[in-house]
């Protein structure tokens, strides 16, 4: 009895010692400094060297980043195979379906490379190596410069270090800016473009779930996509061509099959893209009120049309997939972090932070004459919201609600070479949109952007100031008297950015007199106008702003210097580490920290558009076919959860265990701390991973595309 109370009271202490990672987006290139320690506790048995090095190989040579940073992948053979999300690929798999190859539904496998389908424009980035550069930047930098001036010395100082670092190499080169500006790295990167799609599982699988289980746990989602690296056949990176060769890179991580516990390590290296850590409540309040309140209401409208049209026939639903997907994640995501923001009671959190700020700033003159008034700056920026809240409405209701301005704007070089009359740019420009038309109007239906316009035109006239109301509204107003779905009818009936053959045969004979009469042309020009306006008046009521951040964060670290901090992500390398866990989402619940294929088969609903599934997945449910994948437990566990902290371009990261091997793909977050971007909740905030050996049973098993498996290394 007393001996297990003892036993009880150790593990109660362990668990709570382990329950609580540190959070945080770390530098790789400090963690042999800031981490390593309280890493090696948790289970990792790697050294610093081994995760970040600019002298050996490393887990930084395997980790990449996507399209810029959009995404994140990893290499895992020798042979340039790539893993991300299904998700990172969607537009990938969706551009090369039709009616007749629908890839969305029945997945796609090369089954050799020949088969590989090239992607133009996909990139892949490799991380040489980053530095810190702050002291050389700043050196001419000094306190009593205006923001502009100083903007301008640190621009001049960041060009000259990217410029000798690039030297006679291929590599791209940039000076970024960490802590609001206050800290500046180099980075030296490699980028590839010669990007072909291996194999993504059908949706049903790779998308499972869909908008419904997006952002939330349990999930049962196989959200993984392979592409392999092709260079030239000298190693360097090249665009497309049949005589590129497949990359070996530098390094890549060897796969698990042995599974994760509880408890265990678990790390994640990529691209998180922006969190907002730092903001303070006025901007959090902000955040809330303007930015997510504008998304969600403008999606809402776009999003119930493109829902309807996908509804009507297989052709709809392929051609609009990727955009719907992309705008409905971010919808969801402002829905969610508004309900946590309040929930958790972020801006209660941060006006305490403020609290503590303010009466450290006063405790001495030097500190107040420097930090004093930072948080009066930065309230003051958000004291007028007109224009504020036009310039969220321009952006989801203007630019990117209708397609066709959008469209209509990228025509606009031309325009301006018509007006020049220079023969060679005109035909350069054409040329150009030529290229691009096919692409565009294999994805488009004019009917639907019609109604979208009417739509997000009624929106805006309704929510913002009629300061900023462009010109060509007036026409609305007395021609169509305020009928704006009437106007758009006209508009579309007219213009010829809505019709593939209006367009060709525009190009054929390109004409200014064309796009001064065409309605969208003008209605886009006019949009632009107006842009101007709101920008003008954005940059008067923010103009101190950058300066009010920096010195903000500046004041917050000098106040917390013997706490280690990471700056705010900025799709730079960073590496979270934590372990795997579960947690209580609310009252009277806990969440496991791992689902299995009885969960698939539980929400598995024939025909449905989030949760349809294979009968031949189910059959292989039943048969209890999971070969070497198979748990210990033996079941197939799909997804996991671990209390790494990423967040939106982590997509795709690979999870990594103590032994430095591959245990899992990151793809989403949970839906009880989408606060997260903006206050880490420790007890809370969960990584939702796809289980690897999901992974690999669905590619070797379910696909039969076992000489991918062969090309990698397992770790059993
Ligand atoms: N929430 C995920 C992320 O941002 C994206 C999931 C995509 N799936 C979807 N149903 N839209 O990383």
């Amino acid at each position: 009895m007393k001996n297990s109370f003892v036993v009880l009271l150790v593990i109660v202490f362990l668990l709570n010692l382990n329950a609580k990672a540190d959070e945080g987006m770390w530098l790789p290139s400090l963690v042999g400094k800031l981490n390593i320690q309280k890493m090696n506790s948790l289970g990792c048995k790697l050294t610093a060297e081994q995760i970040y090095s600019i002298n050996h190989s490393s887990l930084k040579d395997a980790v990449v980043a996507l399209d810029r940073g959009s995404c994140t992948a990893e290499m895992i053979s020798a042979d340039g195979l790539l893993l991300t999300n299904h998700h990172c690929g969607f537009g990938e798999i969706q551009e090369h379906s039709s009616v007749a190859h629908d890839y969305l539904t029945d997945g796609f496998w090369a089954m050799k490379r020949e088969d590989e389908l090239s992607n133009p424009g996909k990139t892949v980035t490799f991380l040489i190596r980053m530095e810190d550069v702050t002291d050389q930047v700043l050196k001419n930098v000094t306190e009593a410069m205006d923001e502009k001036t100083r903007f301008a010395k640190v621009r001049e100082a960041g060009a000259k270090i990217e410029k000798e670092a690039k030297g006679e190499t291929g590599y791209e080169t940039r000076v970024r800016s960490l802590f609001e500006s206050n800290k500046f790295y180099l980075f030296v990167t490699e980028t590839f473009n010669d990007i072909r799609l291996v194999g993504a599982p059908p949706q049903s699988i790779g998308k499972f779930g869909g908008e419904t289980d997006n952002w939330m746990w349990p999930r049962h989602t196989g959200d993984f996509s392979m592409f392999r690296v092709y260079c030239a056949p000298d190693g360097k990176p090249a665009t497309y061509s049949k005589d590129n060769v497949p990359y070996h890179p530098k390094n890549f991580l060897p796969i698990s099959l042995k599974g994760v516990e509880k408890n265990s390590f678990a790390m994640v290296m990529g691209y998180p893209g922006t969190t907002t850590r730092y903001r303070t409540s006025t901007e959090v309040k902000y955040m809330m009120d303007i930015v997510n309140e504008v998304r969600i209401t403008a999606r809402e409208a776009k999003l119930n049309i493109i829902k309807d049209f996908m509804a009507t026939s297989q052709k709809s639903r392929i051609q609009y997939a990727s955009k719907f997907a992309r705008s409905s994640n971010y919808y969801k995501y402002s829905i969610g972090q508004n309900k946590g923001l309040t929930a958790l009671n972020v801006i209660g959190k941060k006006q305490d932070i403020e609290k503590e700020f303010l009466k450290w700033a006063n405790e001495t003159p030097e500190r107040k004459a420097k930090y004093g008034s930072a948080l009066d700056s930065i309230q003051a920026a958000y004291k007028t919201s007109d224009e504020k809240i036009a310039f969220q409405y321009a952006r989801e209701a203007l630019l990117s609600g209708a397609e066709i301005f959008a469209f209509a704007s990228e025509s606009s070089s031309l325009y301006e070479s018509l007006k020049g009359n220079d023969k060679v740019k005109i035909e350069g420009d054409a040329e150009e949109l030529r290229r691009s038309i096919g692409e565009y109007f294999k994805d488009y239906d004019a009917n639907t952007d019609q109604k979208v316009a009417g739509a997000l035109l009624r929106l805006y006239a309704a929510k913002v100031n009629p300061r900023y109301i462009p010109g060509f509204f007036q026409e609305i107003d007395r021609k169509y008297k305020g009928n704006f779905d009437a106007y758009a009818k006209k508009l579309f009936e007219k213009t010829i950015f809505a019709d593939q053959g209006k367009m060709e045969s525009f190009l054929k004979k390109p004409s200014q007199k064309v796009l001064d009469k065409d309605m969208a042309f003008i209605a886009m020009r006019s949009i632009f106008q107006t842009l101007s306006t709101i920008q003008h008046d954005v940059s008067k009521t923010t103009a101190g702003l950058d300066r009010a951040r920096r010195l903000f964060v500046a004041g917050l670290n000098e106040m917390n210097k013997d706490k280690s901090v990471y700056p705010d992500a900025n799709s730079t390398m960073r590496l979270t580490y934590g372990i795997v866990d579960g947690y209580v989402p609310h009252d009277a619940a806990y969440y496991d920290y791992f689902t299995t294929l009885k969960g698939y088969s539980e929400k598995g609903i024939k025909g449905d558009v989030d949760f349809d599934f294979p009968q031949k997945l189910i059959d292989m449910y039943n048969a209890k076919d999971f070969g070497q994948y198979a748990d210990k437990d033996g079941t197939l566990h799909t997804c996991f959860t671990s209390n790494n902290d990423i967040t939106g371009g982590n997509s795709g990261s690979p999870v990594i265990n103590g032994d430095g091997e591959l245990i899992g793909i990151a793809f989403d977050g949970n839906w009880e701390a989408m606060s997260g971007d903006v206050a880490f909740e420790p007890d809370l905030q969960k990584c939702i991973n796809v289980d690897i050996r999901f992974v690999l049973w669905t590619i070797d098993k379910f696909a039969g595309a076992s000489h991918l498996i062969d090309e990698m290394k397992l770790i059993r």
